[in-house]
């Protein structure tokens, strides 16, 4: 009732044309604060949970060994790319929105993400469209950039995903002053993640147009995942199902490694599959949940949905997600909270659902600068916006890298390197401290550089360091 009143109140600043917006936003916030008021418990049952049977996850060589058709144009036709363009490029210490970082060559995500698309448009000689789900963080910034693209063979369309208000932990209710953004009001709203893309996609009018242009299935992924180029045999699969087997969501899964201990992963529960995040596991199994044996793959977010199921679940308001909590604190030390919830979540609403267990490749995400390291080295090649990996390179799997601090933030980062490193032969480098790289330097095997507080460490231009540790002005 009190937050009724206070939506209410708050609506009642906004202008004509925000607040029919807004009132939509609202709307949907309710829904999802009226369901966490009614979640009591975990919402899963540790011992109702299976693993999926061998059918639901099948491998990627298993779909790719159906080939492809004469006229697989006819299936693009059929096909959306949207990229999750919400967020902000603030934990590599950048502004605005994190799509518009330069990751190679000084080609952005959103730059490789359309000349991905445009290529894939000449070769078949088709037109599928881009869909870029902003947030009220990204929107106006993107918007800009957009027109750099206007000559190129795509078209590109956006909507924007709900803005909600963050509520108070205590009171659990809102902290916003009015609808604007500007002040000590910008803390009081958050996008509340991907998992809105569904009601935002279908408010928005365009999964009608999309529909309406004959478009079947949209290809989800983060925009920040350099693997998730548009899978012929995945798409080919997908429509060559007959009608009364048609599989409405393919979640791409990829095998889980040591390090991987944070993604989603994907379980039988109650005859159906089920996405499990770690935020669901109740604190007893989180070990076992972060095993590699138990629960071998996880979620790449790369996600192939039917678009006539998604208008149908929304108009059902069948679309069923859980609710994540995220508790932040403000810089004003104010403890909140945001209600979010995760694309891939919804999973369990929708007809044979299934996944493809796909090769790493496919998740390149970069979340922070060692994965920028790797990705702008030699130990990848860029070919019409896409990524592989050298063929120089002897191992299949990449390098574990791990950069201290002091490159945190992108335009530090630069500036430790004169070039990129080549590291075709790297397994593994620790940097930490104040540290330097010079021109054309090679890093092999293991390689730890440390420079203890107040110590700078400059590698030389051209040195070729092989399992090597070097730390202060000691050389081993
Ligand atoms: P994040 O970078 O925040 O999440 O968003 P993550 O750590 O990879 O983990 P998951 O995928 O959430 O489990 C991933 C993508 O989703 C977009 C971001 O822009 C990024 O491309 N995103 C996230 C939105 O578009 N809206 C949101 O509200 C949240």
């Amino acid at each position: 009732e009190s937050m009724h009143r206070e939506l209410e109140a708050l609506l009642a600043t906004a202008n004509k044309e925000e607040a029919e917006i807004s009132r939509k936003d609202f709307d949907g916030f309710k829904k999802l604060f009226h369901r966490f008021l009614q979640v009591k418990g975990p919402s899963v049952n540790w011992t109702k949970i299976n693993r999926p049977p061998e059918d639901l996850i099948q491998p990627y060589d298993r779909i790719k060994a159906k080939g492809l058709p004469d006229d697989i144009t006819t299936s693009l036709n059929k096909l959306v790319v949207v990229k999750l363009n919400g967020g902000l490029g603030t934990s590599m210490g950048c502004k605005g929105p994190k799509s518009l970082i330069s990751v190679r060559n000084e080609n952005t995500f959103l730059d490789l993400t359309v000349q991905q698309i445009e290529h894939l448009n000449k070769t078949f000689n088709t037109d599928v469209p881009l869909v870029l789900m902003n947030s009220f963080n990204t929107d106006e910034d993107t918007k800009k950039i957009l027109q750099k693209y206007s000559h190129h063979r795509v078209n590109i369309h956006t909507f924007n995903q709900s803005r909600y208000p963050r509520i108070n932990k205590e009171s659990l209710l809102p902290i916003a002053k009015g609808m604007g953004l500007n002040g000590a009001n910008t803390e009081a709203w958050y996008p509340p993640g991907h998992g809105d893309i569904y009601a935002s996609f279908h408010n928005s009018g365009l999964l009608d147009k999309l529909l309406a242009e004959g478009r079947e299935y949209i290809f989800v992924s983060n925009i920040d995942n350099l693997g998730a180029t548009v899978d012929l045999f995945i798409l080919h699969h997908l429509m060559s199902l007959p009608a009364d087997r048609r599989c409405e969501f393919i979640m791409e899964v990829t095998d889980k490694t040591r390090a991987d201990v944070k993604g989603g992963t994907l379980i039988q529960y109650e005859d159906h599959l089920r996405l499990l995040e770690i935020a669901q596991v109740p604190k007893a199994h989180v070990d076992e949940f972060k095993s590699v044996t138990k629960f071998k793959i996880f979620n790449t977010n790369n996600l192939w949905i039917s678009l006539p199921a998604i208008k149908r679940l929304q108009e059902k308001n069948a679309m069923d997600m859980e609710i994540i909590v995220n508790p932040k604190t403000l810089d004003g030390g104010l403890n909140v909270i945001q209600l979010e919830t995760a694309v891939g979540a919804a999973i369990k609403s929708f007809n044979n659902a299934m996944g493809v267990n796909v090769p790493r490749s496919r998740f390149l995400p970069v979340k922070t600068s060692s994965d920028l390291l790797l990705v702008m080295s030699n130990l990848y090649s860029l070919d019409a916006g896409s990524l592989t990996m050298s063929k120089k390179r002897e191992f299949l799997t990449t390098p574990h890298v791990k950069l201290g601090s002091s490159f945190t933030k992108v335009q530090e980062f630069l500036k430790r390197f004169e070039n990129i490193p080549d590291m075709l032969e790297l397994d593994h480098l620790t940097v930490s401290g104040d540290v330097t790289f010079g021109k054309n330097v090679s890093l092999k095997g293991t390689v730890i550089i440390i420079a203890n507080h107040g110590d700078r460490i400059d590698i030389p231009a051209g040195a070729v360091l092989e399992n090597k540790i070097v730390s202060g002005n000691l050389r081993i």
